[in-house]
């Protein structure tokens, strides 16, 4: 079944708990964009507020590493409980490997990101190896953007590649994704959806996520 992952970046920052306990009651991860405004032309908030926020979620927790060096952050997403870590191949390039490689180590299921403008193809090396991939559906850097369709055809081409392979993995989607669009998502072979203004957004957020779970 679809799993849907509430982003934070779109709650509410001074009841942040409120919007941790909504997902630990009706969602299947949360998902914790970190934005350094250099990889991304963005800053959204570091560590001195996961290390709060990981101290209530009882959810799995999955941190979207939107930074230059990501590596040097992966201790630190362990330490603090985290379960999923994804980084972006943009910042990773040939070190790709050896980071999915530390983040196993660490006993964190490793996930590799893309951007829209970098060819799905790119994470082809990594299948068999990566946990999951985040293939995103708006450019990095912002919430509340507009669903970018082609994503479809990348979830797709590259479901088709894992299964030719016989391999697992997870495929993600973050950005732009609501109720019109979720299940054709779903149907192009996506099990990850990511979700901010469309759960944080709406008059009932609870009501929300069930109906992008669809289910
Ligand atoms: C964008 C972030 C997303 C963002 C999604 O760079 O990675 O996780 O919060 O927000 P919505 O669902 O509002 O597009
Ligand atoms: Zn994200």
């Amino acid at each position: 079944m679809l799993q849907i992952a509430p982003s934070i970046l779109a709650a509410d920052f001074l009841h942040l708990e409120k919007d941790i306990q909504l997902v630990n009651r009706c969602g299947d991860i949360l998902h914790l964009d970190v934005m350094d405004g250099s990889l991304v032309p963005n800053i959204s908030f570091g560590f001195s507020v996961i290390d709060q926020v990981a101290k209530i979620a009882t959810a799995p927790m999955d941190a979207h590493l939107m930074v230059v060096h990501p590596e040097r952050w992966f201790d630190k997403v362990a330490s603090d409980g985290i379960q999923m870590c994804s980084f972006h191949w943009e910042a990773a390039g040939s070190n790709t490997s050896r980071y999915i490689d530390r983040l196993h180590r660490l006993g964190l299921k490793a996930g590799v990101a893309i951007n829209p403008d970098v060819p799905v193809s790119r994470l082809y090396p990594y299948i068999g190896k990566a946990d999951y991939f985040l293939v995103m559906s708006v450019f990095a850097g912002f919430g509340g953007q507009k669903f970018i369709y082609e994503t479809l055809d990348r979830v797709a081409a590259l479901r088709a590649e894992i299964a030719r392979r016989g391999a697992q993995a997870l495929i993600e989607i973050d950005g732009g994704v609501y109720e019109g669009n979720v299940r054709a998502a779903e149907e192009a072979g996506v099990d990850i959806v990511v979700a901010g203004s469309a759960v944080y957004g709406a008059d009932d957020p609870a009501a929300a996520i069930s109906a992008l779970r669809g289910a």
